[in-house]
């Protein structure tokens, strides 16, 4: 049994992992901004925090200080979702969103556990990227260098505290069959992503058999496509701009 800090514990990807961690009797701890959203009280969840807010992320440190005397594994699954858009197309707003949502929350949440982390002999940081930032794809630029800056992170934290026992790595995700993935890409493709409790398990199954040797790595998940393998992008992809009518049907 292993300890584990989940942010971000309202994300499609964050629920599905909580109920698998806790079913395999890991001790959790969830953190929101959103209300706690479920009913069960022996459930450790700690909500309205808002990890781009300092007072927040000092009561979060000290609420997870109370919680483990030991290492333990954060997975950070923040970040707003991206609807394809072009640069032209992206607002100033949008594009902050996307840096906070994505790279200041992680800096803030690793500014938060590490030291505690330091304090109880180490602990492991996940956080997830995305496989756009090996393809650079078009129409995803204020999202995938969100990412990118996500990963150059979790690299520069494992340089900066294996010393600790502390390590750093992202999973670098494909599309996963949440909703808001669903809504947004063609339905010929939705039997190419991996499913949330694919996902869980995969996690799961390589934090807990993850050697302190691996460190600052982005490990790449995916599955077989016959679309991803045989396609262009633009030929398996919608392109989506930002006013719905100007949306360019067609297989990317
Ligand atoms: N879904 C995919 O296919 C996919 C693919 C690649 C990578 N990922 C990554 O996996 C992670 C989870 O994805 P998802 O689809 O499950 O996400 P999601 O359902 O869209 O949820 C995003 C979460 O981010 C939280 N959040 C945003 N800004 C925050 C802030 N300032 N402070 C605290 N929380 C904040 C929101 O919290 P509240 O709800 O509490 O407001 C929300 O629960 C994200 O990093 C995403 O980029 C997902």
């Amino acid at each position: 049994m292993s300890n584990y800090v989940i942010t971000g514990a309202n994300s499609e990807i964050g629920r599905a992992l909580a109920q698998f961690l806790l079913a395999k009797n890991h001790e959790v701890l969830l953190v929101s901004r959103s209300a706690k959203s479920v009913a069960d009280s022996t459930v450790k969840w700690i909500d309205g925090v808002d990890l781009t807010k300092e007072c927040d992320l000092l009561r979060l440190r000290e609420y997870i200080r109370k919680c483990f005397s030991t290492p333990f594994t954060l997975i950070h699954s923040v970040g707003d979702f991206w609807a394809h858009k072009s640069v032209t197309n992206t607002s100033f707003d949008e594009v902050v969103s996307q840096i906070q949502s994505h790279y200041v929350t992680l800096f803030g949440v690793v500014k938060a556990v590490v030291p505690i982390m330091q304090a109880v002999g180490g602990g492991r940081i996940i956080a997830f990227s995305c496989n756009s930032v090996r393809y650079n794809y078009p129409d995803m630029a204020a999202f995938t260098s969100s990412k990118a800056a996500v990963e150059c992170l979790i690299k520069c934290v494992a340089n900066e505290q294996s010393k600790y026992n502390i390590t750093a790595n992202a999973f670098a995700l494909p599309s996963i069959k949440t909703n808001n993935v669903l809504e947004t890409k063609p339905e010929a493709f939705h039997k190419n992503y991996p499913t949330l409790s694919e996902l869980s398990e995969t996690v799961e199954q390589t934090i807990e058999n993850l050697s302190p040797l691996v460190n600052g790595n982005v490990i790449s998940l995916f599955k077989y496509s016959d679309s991803f393998y045989h396609k262009g992008y633009y030929e398996r992809n919608i392109i989506w701009e930002a006013n719905q009518d100007e949306r360019v049907g067609g297989l990317l």
